[in-house]
């Protein structure tokens, strides 16, 4: 089984579907460690929930943004994962920290990137009138948001959409995506090469999958 590590920052629902998934069979991966940056992120309930060990950095008790890093890392290492998975974890990573971990990183944003990285994608994308919005997961490298699309999961905005509505729906996205990803990565059906997302049946990086 993949161990995985999961670095979260509040609710943890991607957490959620990521353990299910384990849970259920559908993912041949354990979940080894949680990992928050916050002490009150509702995501270290729900892994205790499920009996998996969590940990909190707090990235403020930390003299810097290296500091805080170096420390993660040295956490993440002793859990031996296979991929370091980011779900709602709301800290910038310095370029050391993902060079340590290149093609075992791993994120979910919540637009079609390269569309909106960085904050407010929903408020973003209905302010622009896009018809479509949607989910990506993709291979963290140094510039932020900028990583090789795996998967993305592609919704239709809806014309009485609001940034609550539409979040929602995203988030359901997500939960399918996110897992179906992994699955893929743990399959070793895609992996990352010359900084693109490689997959081994020849098919384009980032066309929508599911
Ligand atoms: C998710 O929507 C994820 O895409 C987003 O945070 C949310 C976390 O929700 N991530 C980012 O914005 C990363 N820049 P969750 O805690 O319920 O999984």
């Amino acid at each position: 089984k993949a161990r995985l590590c999961v670095l979260i920052s509040g609710s943890g629902s991607n957490l959620q579907a990521i353990m299910d998934a384990c849970r259920g069979h559908i993912l041949n991966a354990t979940v080894v460690q949680v990992i928050s940056n916050r002490a009150d992120a509702h995501g270290l309930i729900r892994a205790q929930q499920a009996q998996i060990p969590t940990e909190v950095l707090n990235h403020k008790t930390f003299a810097d943004r290296p500091g805080f890093d170096a420390a993660l890392a040295d956490h993440i290492d002793q859990c031996n994962p296979d991929f370091v998975v980011l779900a709602g974890f709301m800290r910038i990573l310095t370029p050391g920290f993902v060079e340590r971990f290149l093609g075992r990183l791993i994120n979910i944003h919540p637009s079609l990137l390269p569309k909106y990285p960085g904050l407010d994608t929903h408020a973003r994308a209905l302010a622009a009138g896009d018809q479509e919005h949607g989910a990506t997961v993709h291979f963290v490298t140094p510039t932020v948001d900028a990583g090789p699309p795996i998967v993305q999961g592609i919704l239709d905005v809806l014309p009485d959409d609001s940034v609550d509505t539409l979040k929602a729906r995203i988030h359901q996205l997500e939960h399918v995506i996110y897992p179906h990803a992994l699955d893929q990565l743990i399959k070793g059906n895609v992996c990352y090469r010359q900084q693109k997302a490689y997959w081994t049946d020849g098919r384009e990086s980032n066309s929508p999958d599911i």
